[in-house]
């Protein structure tokens, strides 16, 4: 036997026992006649204690040949500490060691294997099996793989069938790039790995499984961020004769039981916001609602007070002018910032990734005069009632941005961001869920000079919209609202679905919007528009990010912490070093020829 306890076990209670506990020895500290070793599994750490004035000298000296991440079992008695510790749930008792074996020795890791360790991305992700012992990073992936099993059983209790689809499938041209497999037997032709199981789920649904789901593997081959890894996790999701508001109970339903069985947190009922109110308040599909900072539209807003087309910015500064939006936020106490610092948000704000043309101050003194960076332009008075506009009291910053409106937005929403998280307001225990409804069915691509779907093609418009759909007006087709839908918690956009379009005309339509001639709809999806003819259900679904709901559950920033063994920035598996090259016969088989 090689424990009869786990290294996070034992307790006051168990004084005198003798045990067997086997680990990796974390920390060893020689004091000559007296030697420590911290002994640590998964469960927790041990303190072994070794005299040198009851221990045999063979024993000792084992003792003293052990390094750091040797694996060992000790045997020996629970003795009550002399110096106990309230940092360990073990830190009351140790080990008088009476028998101590070697099961494997250890080079010294590069790194040490510590909560706070000192390795640095690349090395811990080369060993990463290293990295995997440190008690942070089990933590993460315990609470992942509890969090998959109460998803499985709220589903299931919810009369959800779990289905696995398949992984080697069909490029599709639309949304982010396919990863692609040869194929032996088929030279000359790919398969792709799934982007999503988005038209099996739906012909599942053709095939009256009614409530499809699935912890499932996804692949993209998109630029990589924190939130973004090439393969992802999703809890994929599809139901049959529901309307939106079906599934965005069940999936509130999820979401609540989730925190509550992880975390021990009551979520009170989910806002709702418009995808247009998200954009007129905080220039983000995927608002961060932990903190206000609403944005303040001083140019032509609908104003509840003055009516629509007011304009808060008379003439007199050419470049607030010439600018379809100016929109102010308005930063709590952040009078007192200096020049220095507002010189360096306004860098921050022109940095290429942000874009903005510069930025506008106004400050509220203690006595409430407005002191602002374009006090040449425009008077005390104008700048009060911006002021007024923006909720501001003394003692506020207002920051305004100018430019065509919708960049403008998608750039205050950065700074926005940004404010909240110096300010201190964005904290990781602190949740704030929102469902965004009511996205646009088509988002216009200026690059592409076409329409692209702003969820997928699959997507429903309202039906009060489809009409629109005949329409070759590009504005009237902008317009159009699709019944679909994003889950937002933190700011970050956790889940996405929609109703599906069910009849076969309809999506064929849809297609054609998209640019697709009705010989490549066919190529792509005449699977689908086949199945559409054979008693297509209504239905819908929606599909969470796995990996970032992990994330956004722990306050973490990066959806890495939460995979086993994720890829780098550049998509690199850096401990077995892929992707790599292939032999040359490998190719051959494949019929791939290669030009260099
Ligand atoms: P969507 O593309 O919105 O919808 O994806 C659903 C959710 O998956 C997560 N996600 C990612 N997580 C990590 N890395 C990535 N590269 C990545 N890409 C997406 C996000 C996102 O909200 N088939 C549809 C769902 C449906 O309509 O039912 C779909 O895949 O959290």
């Amino acid at each position: 036997m090689y424990r009869t306890h786990t290294c996070g076990e034992l307790r006051i209670s168990d004084i005198n026992k003798e045990v067997t506990l086997s680990g990796w020895s974390a920390i060893v500290r020689d004091k000559g006649a007296l030697l420590w070793i911290d002994l640590r599994d998964r469960y927790g750490i041990t303190q072994l204690v070794l005299d040198e004035n009851y221990t045999s000298k063979e024993l000792f000296e084992t003792a003293r040949s052990v390094g750091r991440e040797f694996v060992l079992q000790a045997t020996g008695t629970v003795i009550e500490r002399a110096s106990k510790t309230t940092k360990i749930p073990t830190g009351e008792i140790e080990i008088k060691v009476s028998a101590l074996k070697i099961l494997n020795a250890s080079k010294t890791p590069p790194f040490t294997i510590q909560d706070d360790t000192d390795g640095g991305d690349d090395l811990r992700m080369k060993y990463r099996y290293l990295d995997l012992r440190r008690n942070a990073v089990q933590k993460n992936l315990i609470f992942r793989s509890n969090l998959a099993i109460e998803t499985r059983k709220y589903l299931a209790r919810e009369g959800f069938i779990e289905v696995e689809t398949p992984n080697l499938i069909k490029s599709t041209p639309e949304g982010a790039r396919d990863f692609v497999v040869p194929s032996r037997m088929n030279k000359g032709q790919f398969y792709a790995l799934p982007q999503s199981p988005q038209t099996f789920k739906q012909i599942l649904m053709v095939a009256g499984f009614d409530k499809y789901f699935q912890i499932v593997k996804c692949f993209r081959d998109e630029d990589l961020r924190a939130d973004r890894q090439p393969e992802f996790t999703q809890i994929d999701c599809e139901m049959s004769f529901v309307h939106q508001e079906d599934i965005l109970n069940t999936f509130e339903g999820l979401t609540k039981y989730l925190f509550h069985q992880a975390l021990g947190i009551t979520l009170g009922d989910f806002p709702r916001m418009t995808y247009d109110e998200a954009m007129r308040r905080f220039g983000s599909d995927k608002p961060d609602l932990r903190f206000g900072m609403d944005f303040v539209d001083l140019k032509s807003p609908a104003d509840a007070e003055f009516g629509s087309g007011v304009n808060f910015v008379p003439a007199g500064f050419p470049v607030f002018d010439g600018a379809e939006s100016v929109i102010a936020i308005c930063a709590p106490g952040c009078a007192e910032y200096s020049r220095k610092q507002i010189d360096e948000l306004t860098e921050w704000v022109k940095r290429p990734q942000i874009g903005a043309k510069g930025l506008v101050y106004v400050r509220i003194e203690a006595d409430g005069t407005p002191k602002s960076s374009v006090d040449k332009f425009y008077s005390p008075d104008d700048l009060k009632v911006w002021a007024e506009r923006c909720g501001a009291k003394p003692g506020d910053l207002l920051f305004l941005i100018c430019g065509e409106d919708e960049k403008t937005r998608k750039q205050l929403s950065e700074l926005r961001l940004e404010m909240g998280t110096r300010l201190g307001l964005r904290k990781g225990d602190d949740f704030k869920p929102l469902w965004v409804v009511d996205f646009p069915l088509l988002e216009w691509d200026e690059d592409e000079n076409r329409f692209f779907a702003m969820h997928h093609p699959f997507t429903s418009p309202k039906p009060g919209d489809i009409v629109k759909m005949e329409s070759d007006d590009r504005n009237t087709l902008k317009s159009m609202r699709a019944d679909a839908y994003d889950l937002v918690i933190n700011g970050v956009e956790i889940g996405g679905g929609s109703i599906r379009i069910h009849d076969r005309d309809l999506q064929a339509r849809n297609f054609k919007l998209l640019g697709f001639t009705p010989e490549e709809a066919e190529a792509q999806f005449g699977f689908l528009l086949g199945a559409f003819e054979y008693g297509a259900p209504p239905h819908g679904g929606i599909a969470f990010g796995f990996d970032r709901l992990n994330a956004v559950m722990n306050g973490a920033n990066s959806i890495r912490d939460f995979i086993a063994f994720p890829k780098n920035n550049q998509g690199r598996d850096m401990m077995i070093d892929a992707p790599d090259g292939i032999k040359l016969k490998q190719l051959e088989e494949l019929g791939i020829r290669v030009i260099v």
